[in-house]
């Protein structure tokens, strides 16, 4: 059964370790992360975006599609389906589907409008038993083939969100979707610091968490980050591996055309990833 996220963030806060956020683009995705988070015994967070939703049909399928699998590989260990980066209407359509977990992004509205839409959340989201995440200062990354620098937080309006009783918070502190630039100047970690001061209990994400320096993680953790997103890492590790099916593999595994065999070998890049986050972020053996 899925679950909300607010019992994983709690002991994740208190226990001082992150729960991984994978997103997922279709069922061996989702079975992959699934299956490697039994094998750990880690709680685990599956993002999607809205347009991984569009791909994979829509959100009610992904719901089916998650509880299916969960029953029949026996998944015991905790999981929420989250909706990441959603805007206000699909964040509607996640909860109206079955979702367990919801990020509102309201960043690019004027800072009162945000706080209006995730209270308008918050209230739904408690009276059904959803977590709810909201996000203040802009993440930045990739736009158009622009790097956007990740904007930094200001730590009283994380206060002001966090007041409004939502279950985990994503703040801006440096950092950025997808790659990121040999000159990027790395994690703002007074700004987390100042952040966290603010908020107290309130359990931190960080977005954009493929190839921050390990050292970078675990100081973030330290200073009261509790979810941490990843998902181009997973992509490039699924590019890498196909890409080797291809070259070296080929003859030598299945019948090289049958997509079981080309995804099935690709996908095993994708559970190493996963493996090694949870890890890093310290989630093995706390579900
Ligand atoms: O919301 C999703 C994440 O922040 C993933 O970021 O693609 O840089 O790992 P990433
Ligand atoms: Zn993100």
């Amino acid at each position: 059964m899925l679950v909300s996220a607010k019992e994983m963030m709690t002991k994740a806060k208190a226990g001082k370790y992150a729960v991984a956020q994978i997103n997922i683009n279709n069922l061996e995705w989702t079975k992959a992360v699934l299956e490697t988070a039994q094998e750990l015994n880690s709680p685990v967070i599956l993002g999607v975006s809205e347009s991984a939703g569009d791909y994979m049909g829509g959100y009610r399928a992904i719901v089916g599609m998650t509880e299916g699998l969960m029953e029949d590989l026996n998944i015991t260990v905790p999981v929420a389906l989250h909706l990441d980066h959603g805007t206000y209407e699909g964040s509607k359509k996640c909860i109206r589907a079955g979702f367990s977990s919801i990020m509102f992004d309201g960043s690019h509205y004027p800072i009162e409008e945000n706080f209006a839409k995730t209270k308008e959340l918050v209230a739904t989201c408690d009276t059904l038993g959803i977590s709810l995440e909201a996000e203040v200062g802009a993440i930045g990354g990739v736009e158009d083939g622009v790097i956007a620098a990740g904007e930094c937080a200001d730590p009283d309006e994380c206060k002001s969100i966090a007041d409004l009783g939502v279950t985990m918070l994503a703040a801006g502190i440096g950092n950025i979707h997808g790659k990121y630039p040999a000159n990027w100047a790395g994690l703002s970690f007074d700004t987390l610091a100042a952040i966290s001061e603010k908020v107290g209990e309130m359990p931190l994400v960080l977005h954009g968490g493929s190839g921050i320096p390990e050292d970078q993680i675990r100081k973030a953790i330290s200073l009261g980050v509790s979810k941490i997103n990843v998902n181009t890492e997973c992509m490039l590790a699924f590019q890498t591996t196909v890409r080797i099916y291809f070259e070296e593999k080929k003859d030598l595994i299945g019948r090289g055309y049958d997509p079981r065999d080309i995804i099935g070998f690709g996908i095993e890049g994708v559970k190493a990833t996963v493996r090694e986050k949870m890890e890093l972020f310290g989630s093995v053996g706390k579900a």
